[in-house]
């Protein structure tokens, strides 16, 4: 494998709305759609879309959702041996407001994604082993992620970590991660605290996402972090960018080792930035022949 992905899987249930609604407000949408997310799934998804060999490690419930999840990762070429299933509860489900200018708010319900257990992760440690990148965030059972990031580690598998959603984590975390990309800071300078921070901490490398304003990327401790731009475009929907980013990022580090985390992360904020211009998650994420072939030489 280039790519193997441990993580969530979600149902999206998206509803476009005029602006985001307030505590005990009922507002009409213009449009609802059903999509598939999940942070882990929609990394997994880029990278395969962009042609890396990928396997994703992660769990369904044994509902139609489940089997639609399994049916698209099939479809779209990535390993799905080790996605469980379970018919204790049901797959994950994200329902997902976005406002007129692209922005959303997320409600998650894990279902699914909270039992997948370190049995389940064990039963991949073949495919772990012979990744090329390792990539996890933070929608499953965090020790699961961690024994995952350790696993990775042990066989001396490059580790990507999206601390996403935010909650307090070990130091171990920060040492078995190699490249952690923390989403959207408020500003240039929180995300050059935010650098310094994690890589005092263990992390080998931190790519900060700022949204519109692109992301700063500090590859070693001591050296000065490089803020890369991105490209303004009209904004449709942002929601999975972030993964989309992550993503395209984890394809180039395995499959073009020889670009370095700057060149890869420059890449991959183009790619992402594409997929704000379209709605949904999954769907607007481009495939490699939609991309301009610059990105790929
Ligand atoms: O990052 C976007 C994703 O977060 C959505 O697909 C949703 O499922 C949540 O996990
Ligand atoms: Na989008």
């Amino acid at each position: 494998m280039d790519v193997t992905v441990v993580g969530s899987c979600n149902i999206d249930l998206i509803s476009y709305v005029p602006r985001l609604p307030k505590p005990g407000e009922t507002l009409q949408g213009s449009k609802f759609s059903m999509g598939f997310g999940g942070k882990g799934a929609n990394q997994c998804v880029m990278t395969a879309k962009l042609g890396a060999k990928t396997a994703m490690v992660g769990k369904v419930g044994k509902d139609t959702f489940g089997e639609d999840f399994l049916k698209n990762f099939n479809n779209l070429g990535v390993d799905t041996t080790h996605c469980c299933t379970t018919a204790e509860v049901m797959t994950g489900a994200a329902p997902i407001c976005v406002d007129e200018t692209g922005q959303n708010s997320i409600v998650i319900v894990p279902g699914a994604n909270l039992l997948l257990s370190e049995a389940d992760l064990a039963a991949a440690e073949l495919v772990i082993a012979g990744s090329k990148v390792v990539v996890c965030q933070l929608e499953i059972n965090p020790d699961v992620t961690l024994a995952a990031l350790k696993m990775a580690k042990q066989h001396k598998v490059r580790t990507i970590l999206n601390p996403a959603p935010a909650i307090p984590l070990k130091h171990e975390f920060f040492e078995n991660t190699d490249i952690i990309c923390p989403n959207e800071t408020e500003s240039v300078d929180d995300a050059k605290r935010a650098c310094k921070e994690l890589q005092a901490r263990g992390c080998g490398s931190v790519v900060v996402t700022l949204g519109a304003q692109g992301l700063l990327v500090s590859v070693e401790k001591d050296a000065p972090p490089t803020h890369v731009p991105a490209p303004s475009v009209h904004v449709v929907d942002t929601t999975g960018a972030g993964d989309s980013f992550i993503g395209a990022l984890a394809f180039f580090l395995s499959t073009r080792p020889d670009l370095g985390l700057v060149e890869s992360c420059r890449r991959a904020v183009q790619i992402a930035s594409i997929s704000v211009q379209a709605p949904g998650t999954q769907t607007s994420f481009p495939t490699r022949s939609q991309l301009p072939q610059e990105l790929f030489l």
